[in-house]
């Protein structure tokens, strides 16, 4: 897809992890690059906030929702319901209430791409809110896809990616943490948010990709 000077990207989520990935790759391009999140003044998990976010950029070409890495761990027996929900309403319902609010403004042959996680296809024992969130979304983007053609519909599902979203653990063990995740995957690497923000280039330049969900995952679901 071509990118000019009128060309207008919003990423939702892009002051920090992947989703500034997304916006330092989208700024190498023609055109404009909005970034929002609760440091620019837009929650998610308000959908009225997000309707007026949109209503004032107006037409845009290309949407990238990254927002809303937190979940509690835990079995689904020892659930807080209240804090499973508050990760539903930021992630899962914040997803649907931006490709609710947006769609309204995309272009035709504009695209609207979602984030899930690798754990939304793989049985991992205490991480169940995050399985079931990713898995969920997985599904209202394919039939979002069929719902906004010619608007294109898309999922990027990272593996483990060193991102702020791991900042309140102690440098050692996030270091182990990585380093471990490198030593078993395929790919003989844990992710960079730079190798996410290729991803969700390819799926916004390449006209023949609705519906998919992308692993980017280092060959976690293989492994
Ligand atoms: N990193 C990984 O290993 C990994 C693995 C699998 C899936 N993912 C998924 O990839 C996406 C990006 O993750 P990341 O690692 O880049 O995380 P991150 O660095 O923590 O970024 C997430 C962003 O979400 C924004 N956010 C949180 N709550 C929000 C709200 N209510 N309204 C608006 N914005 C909100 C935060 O900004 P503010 O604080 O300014 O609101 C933050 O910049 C997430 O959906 C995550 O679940 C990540």
């Amino acid at each position: 897809m071509t990118f000019t000077e009128n060309t207008v990207s919003v990423v939702i989520g892009g002051n920090s992890g992947i989703g500034q990935a997304v916006v330092t790759a989208l700024a190498a391009r023609p055109g404009q690059v909005n970034s929002a999140s609760r440091r620019t003044g837009l929650d998610i998990s308000d959908e009225q906030s997000v309707e007026q976010y949109f209503a004032a950029l107006g037409r845009v070409d290309h949407v990238v929702f990254t927002a809303g890495s937190q979940a509690p761990g835990g079995k689904v027996t020892d659930v807080n319901m209240s804090e499973a929900k508050a990760a539903f309403d930021v992630k899962f319902w914040g997803s649907l209430a931006v490709a609710k609010a947006a769609a309204k403004h995309i272009r035709p042959g504009g695209t609207l791409t979602l984030t899930s996680g690798f754990l939304a296809r793989r049985t991992v024992p205490g991480t169940f809110v995050k399985t079931a969130m990713n898995a969920a979304l997985e599904a209202v983007a394919k039939i979002l896809a069929r719902e906004l053609s010619p608007i294109r519909v898309n999922v990027i599902s990272p593996g483990l990616t060193d991102t702020e979203a791991y900042q309140a653990m102690n440098s050692e063990a996030r270091h182990a943490m990585l380093e471990r995740a490198a030593a078993s995957l395929p790919a003989g690497r844990f992710g960079r948010a730079q190798d996410l923000a290729m991803g969700y280039l390819s799926v916004i330049d390449n006209p023949f990709i609705t519906g998919a969900v992308i692993d980017i995952d280092g060959g976690a679901l293989i492994n």
